[in-house]
């Protein structure tokens, strides 16, 4: 029988991804400190044109605005985490995001449809209108595996301007309802500072990874953010939890 070229294509990307979720569990745990973290290895190729297209600044980065969506609302333990993939469902890396996404067709995308009707469930956390219009916008704009490292002005660290976009991204599906993942609530200013505040050493460690600590105490759990958020948070901190 012979194989139409489509076939070879797919088996072609199958081989490729499977090498790049081997990837992603490698960086994950050798990439020492102060290197600036990337979540998948550059690879930025459109499926349908063959082309890598150029990273404007209106694109939105899958590595730190997408991904950590998927993985803190969506992909906490006991639900699409790797180990539990509830209902086959699992949102921990592109390709398995992928399964639910259609580029530039949100209507036809059921990880972006079935947000707000019914998932994340009911007393979960819950997606904000923004993160849900930045999801549509990456779908729209063709659900690439945009992966950026430079994505913030480290001159931005008050808690309006900087630090609350990035804990309600990052930690909000865990952190972001009260009681919150080990009783850490991380979603307004108040209980923030509060928190952290009384476990600076704890916030820090955990937020950069520090090899002295349990991996699961990591957070988030899913890969180091990027150096200049890490930095914008320590600024923040440092400078007396600007609101
Ligand atoms: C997918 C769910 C999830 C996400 C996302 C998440 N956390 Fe956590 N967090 C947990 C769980 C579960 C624990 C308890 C881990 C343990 O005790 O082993 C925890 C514990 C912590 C701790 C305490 C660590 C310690 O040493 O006791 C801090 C601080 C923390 N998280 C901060 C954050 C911050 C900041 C973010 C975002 C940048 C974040 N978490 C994202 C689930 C999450």
């Amino acid at each position: 029988m012979k194989m139409s070229p489509n076939k070879y294509f797919i088996i072609i990307l199958a081989i490729l991804f499977s090498s790049c979720q081997h990837d992603i569990i490698y960086n994950v745990f050798t990439f020492s400190k102060d290197t600036v973290y990337v979540v998948t290895p550059p690879v930025v190729t459109n499926p349908n044109t063959g082309t890598t297209p150029a990273v404007t600044s209106d694109t939105v980065c899958f590595n730190t605005e997408i991904l950590p969506l998927y993985v803190s609302y969506c992909g906490s333990a006991g639900c699409h985490d790797a180990a539990t993939h509830s209902s086959g469902v699992m949102t921990t890396d592109y390709g398995h995001i992928m399964v639910g996404i259609r580029a530039k067709n949100a209507a036809n995308s059921k990880y972006y449809t079935i947000i707000g009707n019914g998932m994340p469930p009911r007393n979960s956390p819950q997606l904000t209108a923004a993160h849900i219009a930045s999801i549509k916008k990456w779908i729209d704009q063709g659900a690439l595996n945009t992966n950026c490292t430079k994505v913030c002005d480290t001159t931005v660290f008050t808690y309006a301007g900087a630090i609350q976009t990035i804990l309600s991204t990052n930690c909000g599906g865990c952190h972001g309802a009260k009681p919150g993942s080990a009783n850490i609530y991380l979603g307004d200013y108040a209980s923030t500072k509060a928190y952290v505040s009384a476990n600076k050493s704890i916030f820090l460690n955990a937020i950069n990874y520090v090899t002295t600590i349990a991996a699961s105490k990591r957070m988030p759990p899913s890969g180091k953010m990027v150096d200049c958020k890490i930095l914008q948070i320590q600024k923040w901190i440092n400078n007396g939890y600007p609101q």
